[in-house]
């Protein structure tokens, strides 16, 4: 077991828990419970800052691996890949902004980037599953 074979896992279930605690806080702030929204998106926010330490640690330390399907799908993956690195690049200041607003009690300009940021969020932690899905699932041993 090296970091290599091992982190992409650990990767991947931590954007598919961001992805749920997101839907969950989501649904808390629609059903009113706000305290509890609040602890929902701060595990989402702390959940996410753990991927990023990780995610550093493995792109820094193990090789780059390509995705060993072809034709269309090919054309599906690097689609995939590109919207999510550059969607991931835009979304971590909105992140930081939107939790900012909440936290200092700007709650009208909070719900007014909260908008855009939930959606981008919810795209960029599904598509980080996708990414690792069809990199290491699709095609066991590609990695
Ligand atoms: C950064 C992660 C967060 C995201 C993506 C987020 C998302 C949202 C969304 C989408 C809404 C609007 C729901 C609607 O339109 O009905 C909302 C409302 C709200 N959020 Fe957050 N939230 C986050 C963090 C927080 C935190 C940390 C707090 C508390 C400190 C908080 C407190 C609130 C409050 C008080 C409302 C307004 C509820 C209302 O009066 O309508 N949020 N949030």
């Amino acid at each position: 077991m090296t970091i290599a074979t091992t982190l992409p896992h650990v990767n991947a279930a931590l954007n598919l828990l961001a992805f749920l605690l997101l839907l969950t806080g989501f649904a808390l702030v629609r059903s009113g419970r706000k305290g509890a929204h609040k602890v929902a998106m701060a595990s989402a926010v702390a959940v996410s800052a753990v991927f990023l330490v990780s995610y550093l640690i493995y792109h820094f330390t193990s090789p780059i691996v390509m995705f060993k399907g072809g034709g269309i799908l090919r054309m599906a993956y690097y689609g995939v890949m590109v919207s999510h690195v550059l969607l991931a690049t835009l979304v971590t200041p909105m992140v930081i902004m939107t939790a900012l607003r909440a936290i200092r009690g700007e709650t009208e300009r909070h719900r007014a980037l909260a908008r855009w940021t939930l959606p981008l969020w919810l795209y960029v932690s599904f598509t980080g599953v996708l990414v690792y899905y069809m990199l290491y699932l699709m095609y066991p041993g590609a990695g």
